[in-house]
């Protein structure tokens, strides 16, 4: 007998699950790509029914549904939809759950876990999934999807890999990043190594310098409790941007087989040199010491800029500078490949006058695309040159609603067994080794001093500084 096909969601109550999870696998539905037979099963500490449950779940899909919103598919995408009100910490409950979905799904069924709670409850749902019988795979299998912050240090993250190593074995593991879904994320390898004009110039020889920016307009709102608590550092970079970095610097792989992306991702990543703290930049938007649950002398930065090396041939000494931030001016992420100058300028240019390098802008998003930048002469001039942009826009060329959210793209793929937009065990150790050092750094020595910034602003004048002392400024070619 064929096995169908389950998904469970742990934590189904909360606000991953309305903002992101189903309005995801709706729009999945809609485009035919979820097994026929599959069911969704909601598990959580309230009481609902599973008509409650679906009443509720059809406002966040209306709302957050990247495929839009269709009455007749609702009707019957939430036919699938099921709830069962259970404990977390209790092994009792997992073992009627598990007679629960044996009674449900009447006959061999795989099963896809999700972890959509907060992350103090990892470490106890993979023991009961284990207790109660709900990881054993005969003729069937069983994946675990464990949400970000996967460990809050590298200790932390090591014990966590170790609990749930005793249940699921790291094939059945996926542990999320949303950036990896992000279709500019992934055309980040498209990019590279679908293309044979840009790996060429991709090395020492050519570049001067990468940037990567994540810069967030919002400021941390209702999350204040937890952000405290994490920073921008656990928040950001130890995950996505470590992540994109991974991407832009990685070595070509010999496939797309998701060992032997991720083995490149971790040599790359295990090559940076360990950061030196008068390289970093910290800071604290003002006002946020009075969002609820922030405390009153908080030093979490909301702000960070880091300057790294990696240790290989391709990439000795060419620095990549990485900021991220709260409440700053703009939403705009990007990734900035600034190129060498040329070594000679024969032209008589005008007193002050330079060329601008080559940049190429890996535009993450909002407005989705690639550019890249060269030196034009201005026409009826003789010898003016201005900075002109060649320019990739997803929206022009493949509609305005061609991107999907990138929960869509993973939870597929979950599904489908392939982990290559997942993150393993070693890549998060790696991150966590170059990141913890930092964080330490910060609590235990007052180098940097913790900067402030006004919100609404491109962040602490400390940021421009970390480039200027090295004749470089932060660089924005995409955001326009
Ligand atoms: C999350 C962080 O992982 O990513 C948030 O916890 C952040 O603080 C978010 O706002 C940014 O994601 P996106 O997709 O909006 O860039």
């Amino acid at each position: 007998m064929k096995p169908t096909n389950t998904i469970v969601i742990f934590g189904a109550s909360g606000d991953l699950t309305q903002r992101k999870l189903v309005p995801a696998l709706f729009s999945l539905y809609r485009k035919g790509r979820l097994p026929a037979d599959v069911k969704i099963v909601g598990y959580a500490r309230r009481p609902y029914t599973n008509e409650e449950f679906r009443t509720q779940l059809r406002d966040g899909v209306k709302q957050f549904a990247a495929s839009g919103f269709d009455a007749t598919m609702w009707e019957s995408f939430s036919n699938r939809l099921f709830y069962t009100k259970g404990d977390l910490g209790t092994p009792s409950d997992f073992e009627n759950f598990q007679a629960f979905l044996k009674k449900l799904e009447n006959g061999p069924a795989n099963r896809l876990y999700y972890l959509a709670t907060s992350p103090d409850f990892y470490g106890a749902i993979v023991k009961n999934l284990g207790s109660a019988g709900l990881a054993n795979e005969e003729e069937v299998w069983r994946r675990i999807v464990i949400e970000k912050p996967f460990g809050h240090d590298l200790d932390t993250a090591l014990k966590l890999t170790e609990e749930i190593q005793r249940v699921f074995e790291e094939r059945q593991i996926y542990r999320i990043d949303h950036y990896l879904g992000k279709e500019t994320a992934q055309n980040i390898l498209f990019f590279r190594f679908a293309n044979t004009i840009f790996e060429l110039v991709w090395n020492r020889n050519y570049i001067d310098n990468v940037q990567i920016t994540v810069a967030e307009s919002v400021d941390v709102g209702h999350r204040a409790g937890y952000y405290d608590q994490s920073g921008v550092l656990r928040d950001m970079f130890q995950n996505h941007i470590l992540q994109l970095l991974a991407l832009v610097a990685m070595e070509p792989p010999a496939s797309f087989n998701a060992d032997v992306v991720r083995n490149e991702k971790v040599k790359v990543l295990s090559a940076i040199r360990p950061l030196d703290l008068k390289e970093t930049v910290r800071a604290q938007y003002k006002g946020y010491r009075q969002a609820e649950g922030v405390a009153p002398n908080s030093q979490t930065p909301t702000y960070a800029a880091l300057k790294l090396n990696i240790d290989n041939w391709r990439w000795k000494n060419i620095p990549f500078y990485l900021r991220s931030g709260k409440a700053l001016a703009k939403k705009n992420s990007e990734i900035v490949i600034e190129f060498n100058s040329p070594p000679h300028v024969m032209f008589n240019l005008a007193p002050g006058k330079k060329l601008m390098p080559n940049m190429l802008s890996l535009k993450i998003q909002p407005d989705e695309g690639i550019h890249l930048k060269f030196e034009t002469k201005v026409p009826d001039s003789a010898l003016d040159t201005r900075s002109v942009d060649m320019d990739f826009h997803y929206s022009e060329s493949f509609g305005k609603n061609s991107l999907p959210d990138a929960y869509e793209r993973l939870l597929i793929d979950a599904v489908n067994g392939d982990a290559s937009l997942f993150t393993r065990s070693d890549e998060i150790e790696n991150a966590w080794k170059l990141i913890d050092p930092i964080v330490k750094g910060w609590e235990t020595q007052a180098t940097p001093a913790l900067a402030m910034y006004e919100s609404g602003t491109w962040g602490p004048i400390e940021s421009d500084q970390l480039l200027a002392r090295d004749g470089r400024q932060w660089r924005s070619v995409g955001d326009h």
